[in-house]
């Protein structure tokens, strides 16, 4: 079943001058109609200014539509009754990690999502514990969030939205800001939540060697879905990728280097290892 469906959804923002007259028009997301089924791990790719963002704040209602509607499990965000229950559904984690830590305790931040919730204090404890666990950051409950380092306290901050158990994690570039390691715990964490407790993830990242183990990636370019596929299906077209000023995985680029230059490769290489695989029969020929 779908946990995510948007129906030609479009977003426009609108600027205003002192008298509230329209100025200007900029549609950031145009005809945009996406279903994710629940338990899947899609990642979201897109240059600058596609519309990544601002489809992502559409998911828990931050946004409204303009037109088009966007469903969380059959409940349409523009219904103001429902707007709660979407938010419990889907939980959201953005950049900058410092923005999203409020607490003086690693416990205390992730109890403060549950707490808003209104509830039971026991069971506050029972989430925090097992989101803390979750997250590989148990051993860090009773100390400052100041202290961590980027990686730890965007794990923190995905504690804190998986103590609100949530169906689905929107993560808008959790990694931007987070050096080589930090991006790999990130990365690993919001894996592990998908395979282990089934929470649906959206991944949007400009990382393209994030994104080779999820089930799909869905392409944005000018507010629209260009491409949707596994991520050997989107990492076989190199050139329009190219084009549209994406980066592919390290090894994808250089098989379709080699394949340039006249070597038989298969079509789509997404890791090194794959890339090893193919290149030592033709080693071994000559
Ligand atoms: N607050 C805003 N007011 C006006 N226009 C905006 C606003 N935020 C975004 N836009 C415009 O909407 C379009 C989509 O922006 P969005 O931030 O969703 O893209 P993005 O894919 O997330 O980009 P990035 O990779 O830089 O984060 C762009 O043309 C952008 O200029
Ligand atoms: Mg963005």
């Amino acid at each position: 079943m779908a946990i995510i469906e948007t129906k030609e959804l479009e977003f426009d923002y609108v600027t205003r001058d002192e008298e509230a007259k329209v100025t200007e028009v900029d549609r950031a997301i145009d005809g945009v109609s996406l279903q994710i089924e629940a338990g899947s791990f899609v990642a979201i790719l897109g240059h600058n200014g596609s519309g990544k963002s601002t489809l992502a704040k559409t998911l828990n209602g931050i946004l409204l539509p303009s037109g088009g509607t966007v469903l969380i499990s059959g409940m349409n965000t523009a219904d103001d009754a429902k707007l709660l229950d979407i938010r419990r559904e889907v939980g959201m984690v953005f950049q900058n990690p410092d923005n999203q830590i409020i607490a003086n305790l690693v416990e205390d931040d992730v109890g403060f999502g549950p707490e808003n919730l209104g509830v039971p204090t026991e069971e506050i404890w029972q989430r925090v514990d097992a989101a803390l666990k979750a997250v590989g950051m148990t051993a860090f409950r009773l100390k400052s969030p100041n202290h961590l380092s980027g990686g730890q306290k965007q794990r923190v901050a995905i504690a804190g939205v998986m103590a609100m158990h949530p169906k689905c994690i929107v993560l808008d570039e959790p990694t931007a800001m987070l050096d080589p390691n930090g991006r790999k715990e990130v990365i690993r964490t919001v894996t592990e939540l998908n395979r282990s407790e089934g929470v649906t993830v959206v991944l949007i990242t400009h990382y393209m060697e994030e994104v080779i183990g999820a089930d799909r990636l869905v392409v944005m370019d000018d507010g629209k879905v260009i491409m949707d596929g596994t991520p050997r299906e989107v990492f076989a077209r190199v050139e329009e990728l190219k084009r549209l000023r994406l980066d592919v995985p390290q090894a994808t680029e250089l098989a379709y280097e080699l394949k340039q230059r006249g070597v038989s490769l298969p079509d789509s290489v997404l890791t090194m290892e794959e890339l090893a695989e193919a290149i030592l029969p033709l080693w071994k020929e000559n």
